[in-house]
């Protein structure tokens, strides 16, 4: 039986990169297996982040993920910090991985250089080993996560195998879910970067809170080239980048939309871009909002998952601390 296990930090507003790459495959794998989706709030702590609105971004991270389709009587929504178990197995896998192999994880570099020293915690450079965690302990065989993802994932993979080399078969080792289409949507005005929570200014991102003027002004703002060919290729970034939203948003394939804009230019691609990102980010929003109008509901849905995650998570823990003679 497949089992599918991710999480969206709450940690800033969630843009289409985040829904594309992470939230729509999680709502498209719902059918295919078990899942688990939870929001990850104590790998939020490492940007020290505001109690009250660490609260509300986790509540709303709930409601994202509801709004495009996560049941929770199909999946299990839950909340990181209200299974102790994730961070209690993270400390014993903090003995399976070197200071090397986390000083090699490119999130770590670009996010802590972003920073300098004063957020160089141990949080930040520990979190992929917290992220194992989640991971393992659930069992999870995939995990559905964009292309900047999938180095976690693998080194996840490595402390399975390592500890199971020693204690025998414990862990499941995962295997990432990366997306051809979606996996790294770039920053409308700088396609050699890809759309980030972390970005200052957020003239490049479609953030699904934005409203219509403003998806539509983005994205007729988007830089181009001067060719003015609808094409996909690694030599235009910018072109690639709209198709690749174009393509995730309609989940018609690539050949089908560049062949429709063959002879055609540039803006009325994007027109068209603007119409399709539009439609399906209001739908969301409207469920969104709704979701959020009833918080109660929400602190319901959040103490079911987390009570089921916790059984899974109690479990696997127990069989861990035993073969460590962890009394
Ligand atoms: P961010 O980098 O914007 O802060 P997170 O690190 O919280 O986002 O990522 C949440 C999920 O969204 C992860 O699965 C991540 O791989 C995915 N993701 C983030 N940015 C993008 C992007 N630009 N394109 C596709 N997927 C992305
Ligand atoms: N680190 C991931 C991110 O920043 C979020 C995350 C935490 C996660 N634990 C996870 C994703 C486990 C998948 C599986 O996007």
């Amino acid at each position: 039986m497949k089992r599918f296990l991710s999480g969206i930090q709450a940690t800033g507003d969630l843009h289409i990169g985040n829904y594309l790459g992470a939230i729509k495959p999680c709502v498209e794998l719902q059918g295919e297996g078990e899942s688990i989706y939870f929001v990850p709030n104590l790998h939020s702590l490492n940007t020290r982040p505001d109690p009250a609105k660490l609260r509300k971004e986790t509540l709303s991270n709930i409601a994202w993920f509801m709004a495009a389709g996560i049941d929770p009587n199909k999946s299990i929504l839950y909340v990181q910090s209200g299974v102790s178990a994730n961070a209690e197995l993270c400390w014993i896998l903090n003995n399976f991985v070197t200071m090397g192999e986390l000083s090699r994880q490119t999130q770590y570099k670009d996010k802590s250089s972003k920073k300098g020293v004063e957020g160089q915690l141990v949080g930040l450079f520990a979190y992929p080993v917290l992220m194992a965690a989640d991971i393992l302990l659930y069992s999870a065989t995939h995990v559905p996560v964009g292309e900047d993802q999938a180095q976690h994932v693998e080194l996840a993979r490595d402390i399975a195998e390592r500890f199971n080399n020693i204690y025998g078969d414990t862990f499941v080792v995962p295997e990432a879910v990366v997306r051809k289409v979606g996996a790294r949507v770039m920053n409308l005005q700088n396609p050699d970067k890809k759309m980030s929570k972390s970005d200052e200014g957020q003239s490049g991102n479609i953030l699904l809170l934005d409203n219509k003027e403003s998806i539509q002004n983005k994205i007729k703002r988007a830089v181009t080239d001067s060719e003015g060919l609808v094409e996909f290729s690694d030599t235009k970034p910018a072109i690639a980048n709209l198709l690749q939203i174009y393509s995730g948003v309609t989940g018609d394939g690539i050949e089908t939309i560049t062949a429709k804009y063959a002879g055609k230019g540039y803006g009325e691609l994007k027109t068209d871009l603007a119409n399709v990102v539009v439609d399906s980010i209001v739908e969301l929003q409207t469920k969104y909002h709704e979701l959020l109008k009833n918080e109660d509901y929400l602190l319901e849905i959040v103490k079911e998952g987390n009570r089921k995650a916790n059984e899974i998570a109690s479990a696997k823990l127990l069989e861990v601390k035993v073969k460590l003679g962890l009394l």
